[in-house]
């Protein structure tokens, strides 16, 4: 197939070169010429495991390039709309200025039978206005909508081997759940009845068959539905990691009210496979660039829609969520003796989550920054997120190694659970500090090796493990 992908970014960069690997023919379309320029070079422009060696095979082959001009979509059928939709400032709508923009600069280059593929994450509703937008300027292209569920740190092997496929397909088509069987019965009975418009839906639906043929081949499950439905199902599924996450950090909460530990309460309520042990870390909570502003814009959408009761719990999923970062700020007080003012705060990560650099909403910078706001004198490194963050946070300190930022530190915070810190030798980290005092963001530590290391060990939602012998002089 001959694919574009308007929207570079951590989905779009992405997306285009997993669909180059499947074999299609892929230009990927960004505004941003710095973007364009290093993609053309096979160079990505933010940290993701596997991407560059996708860019460099991909533009070797001469099946992946790049451009700032959407006419050159003009030789593709397939084009997904990949741009962002962050949160609008100071309201928790989302923004979708980009995506309709990026619908208005593709319609000119549409052709009858196109396919036009959303997966940027909208408030529901947004794709029939696009396909209205659309059958305006070009009434045999289709939209489908087709929204994608990767995570950051795992977006290559999401994109090629997804869970699962939603197609939101245009109204009036036969919908329900299909594996591989009930397609191809579901594909009879439709050539059956059909009707011009069934046809054009069918032709859509099989077009994206054929982009994601080999996910389908294996297996994967595909699910036909409503545009709405599709939209919500993005949405939803974030609100419920979020609330997930957030219904732990609250029982957090409770165990330190209690003087209980909530990594053990995880572990025992995760056995019971209603429940899962997955996304049961409680610690500082949830940031990056799609859960917090994704139940954001859906509880502004709810208002819209007057059904705004059904989501009013994602509001106290969104203040458990933020009070967990203030929790921090209180710990590292009192780690510090009671007073920040002038302490030296070594802050170990700073991306939203391991295995990126990204620092949209990140729990880890919000401390960093509150910390140093409050009079503490912060070195704050990370294995890929420094420059990132100090482009948000000029204030802080950033060291390139985990040494240097420890170095006469009162204390030490880990914020991100990068497995270099995971692995950190307590006896050798206590030669560097001036005060051996952890603590524990993530709970990702052994606290009681911390602690027989000579460290005081605090953790959120866990009791506090004082020094088992005094530190090493
Ligand atoms: C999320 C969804 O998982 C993905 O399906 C969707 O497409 C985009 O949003 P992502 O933002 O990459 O993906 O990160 P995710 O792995 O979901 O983590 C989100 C945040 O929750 C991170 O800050 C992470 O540290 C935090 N988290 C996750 C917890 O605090 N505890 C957990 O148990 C799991």
């Amino acid at each position: 197939m001959r694919i574009s992908v308007i929207g570079c970014g951590y989905l779009g960069a992405v997306h285009s070169a997993c669909m180059a690997s499947l074999g299609h023919d892929v230009v990927g379309i960004d505004v941003d010429r710095d973007k364009v320029e290093a993609l053309s070079n096979a160079l990505p422009p933010f940290f993701e495991p596997r991407l560059p060696e996708l860019l460099e095979t991909q533009t070797a082959a001469g099946r992946l390039t790049y451009s700032t001009d959407i006419s050159a979509t003009a030789a593709a059928r397939v084009h997904f709309i990949a741009v962002g939709t962050p949160q609008q400032f100071n309201q928790h709508a989302a923004d979708l200025s980009y995506v309709h923009q990026a619908v208005d600069a593709l319609v000119p280059y549409l052709a009858p039978g196109d396919l036009v593929v959303g997966k940027s994450t909208v408030p529901v509703g947004t794709a029939r206005q696009i396909a209205a937008t659309i059958s305006r300027r070009c009434p045999e292209a289709t939209l489908v909508w087709n929204p994608e569920f990767l995570r950051e740190g795992f977006a290559v092997q999401d994109t090629l081997i997804p869970n699962r496929l939603v197609y939101g397909l245009p109204d009036d088509d036969r919908v329900g759940w299909s594996d591989q069987a009930g397609h191809a019965a579901r594909a009879g009975q439709t050539a059956q009845a059909g009707t011009s418009a069934n046809g054009t839906r069918e032709n859509a639906q099989s077009m994206l068959d054929a982009v994601y043929q080999h996910a389908l081949a294996n297996g994967c499950p595909r699910l036909v539905m409503d545009y709405e439905t599709a939209e919500l199902v993005k949405v939803s599924a974030n609100a419920f990691l979020a609330t997930k996450i957030s219904f732990i950090n609250a029982m957090s909460e409770v165990c330190e009210a209690a003087g209980a530990d909530v990594s053990m309460l995880s572990d025992a309520i995760g056995y019971d496979d209603r429940i899962g042990r997955k996304f049961l870390n409680a610690g500082l909570g949830f940031g990056g660039g799609c859960l917090p502003k994704d139940i954001r814009a859906f509880m502004a959408r709810a208002d819209e829609l007057g059904a705004e009761q059904a989501l009013t719990f994602l509001r106290e999923v969104d203040s458990i969520n933020m009070r967990r970062r203030a929790r921090m700020v209180d710990l590292t007080r009192q780690a510090c003796g009671g007073s920040l003012l002038g302490k030296r705060v070594a802050v170990l990560g700073l991306a939203f989550k391991p295995d990126s650099d990204d620092v949209r909403d990140s729990p880890a910078l919000n401390v960093a920054a509150q910390l140093q706001l409050q009079g503490a004198a912060v070195t704050a490194t990370d294995p890929e997120a420094t420059a990132n963050a100090a482009q948000r946070f000029p204030e802080l300190n950033y060291a390139e190694t985990t040494a240097e930022a420890v170095e006469d530190a009162d204390v030490v915070l880990v914020l991100t659970e990068w497995q270099q810190y995971r692995s950190l030798d307590p006896a050798w980290l206590s030669g560097q500090v001036a005060r051996t005092e952890v603590v524990d963001g993530r709970n990702c530590l052994d606290g009681e090796a911390w602690r027989a290391a000579g460290w005081t060990y605090r953790a959120l939602g866990r009791p506090e493990l004082p020094a088992a012998v005094p530190a090493p002089a």
